[in-house]
């Protein structure tokens, strides 16, 4: 006897197959990054990372206009800065890189919804996530640094604030300076389970801030452990975190997907540099349909449980989601 249930059933015809659909991916979860690069009078391009620029401060709002034109409702700012330091005084400089960005995008296009990420790699001489002390990055001291980061970021305008720097304690410190600045309704889009991935070069190179010594796993997290990243994500709710990213997506679907079925907060999920490129570079040389892939691969990240993706691919797909 033929089994009673038949799945072909609901997949006969274009209609059948949308009526049942379970995912959809919306212009509406996507986030798109941006490189300022201080100093720049106009675009540079990325060599591994296909369309994607550092733009001019002066084109900021240009841009902004352009991303708000292609349907993309929110934009996450990172900034590359003319100088570093030990201290990395340039990430918390009220007329920083940053800091100007989120005021003129603020200007051109009020209703863009504005992250910027909290970190101090582009900003140290070092090339680290903080500060550098006898030969490691120290925890405590970094944090309140990243905490006048995020302070800084809020005075001029961001709506959203995402701690980067694998830090333990960096959400508590950020709430705690922001509630009391009175900054209470900026939210925090922590990057909890940031893992040390080799996805990251092509971005290392969009904002030069690759370690000059040692690398970072000291703080970030091994792509061989899960159960530690629940407990990152448990740690950063509990410190006040209001979405939750896991980073890289593609391979950590499986921690994308936990996430969503252990947690009741918004789930993030970042489609790093490295994903981006591989794409790229395989449709340089005619291996795959590009447009297909893309949508295949975000879809796939909708599917594992992210209510919001960031990706430098949200321009593109814009066209074929409208
Ligand atoms: C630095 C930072 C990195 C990325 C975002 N913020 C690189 C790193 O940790 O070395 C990677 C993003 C990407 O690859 O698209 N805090
Ligand atoms: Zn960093």
């Amino acid at each position: 006897m033929f089994p009673k249930q038949r799945l072909r059933r609901l997949r006969k015809s274009d209609g059948m197959r949308r009526l049942v659909q379970e995912s959809h991916l919306s212009l509406d979860d996507l986030v798109y990054p941006i490189f300022v690069g201080e100093g720049l009078t106009e675009p540079q391009t990325i060599q591994s990372m296909p369309g994607i620029q550092r733009i001019p401060p002066s084109m900021v709002q240009e841009e902004m206009k352009k991303i708000q034109a292609d349907g993309i409702s929110a934009v996450m700012l990172f900034g590359v800065p003319k100088t570093k330091d030990s201290l990395g005084s340039s990430a918390y400089d009220k007329d920083g890189v940053v800091q100007n960005a989120i005021r003129e995008t603020r200007r051109s296009t009020p209703d863009m919804v504005i992250m910027a990420d909290v970190c101090m790699c582009q900003y140290t001489d070092t090339g680290h996530c903080g500060i550098y002390r006898k030969g490691a990055v120290d925890n405590d001291a970094t944090i309140r640094y990243l905490a006048e980061i995020a302070a800084s970021y809020a005075k001029v305008g961001v709506d959203i604030v995402a701690p980067s720097a694998m830090m333990d304690g960096q959400v508590a410190a950020i709430r705690t300076r922001l509630d009391y600045e009175g900054y209470t309704d900026v939210a925090i889009l922590a990057h909890a389970a940031k893992h040390h991935s080799s996805l990251y070069t092509p971005f290392r190179d969009a904002a030069s801030c690759a370690p000059k010594c040692g690398d970072r796993s000291g703080y970030q997290m091994s792509y061989a452990n899960s159960r530690q990243a629940m407990m990152e994500v448990a740690a950063d709710i509990t410190e006040g975190a209001d979405i939750i990213m896991i980073k890289p997506a593609i391979p950590y679907l499986d921690l994308v997907a936990e996430t969503r079925r252990r947690f009741d907060v918004p789930v993030a999920a970042y489609n790093v540099s490295g994903e981006y490129a591989l794409v790229h570079a395989a449709d340089a040389q005619g291996l795959i349909n590009k447009d297909a892939v893309m949508l295949e691969m975000l879809g796939s990240i909708k599917r594992a449980g992210a209510d919001i993706i960031v990706t430098y691919f949200a321009r593109e797909v814009s066209r074929l989601l409208r």
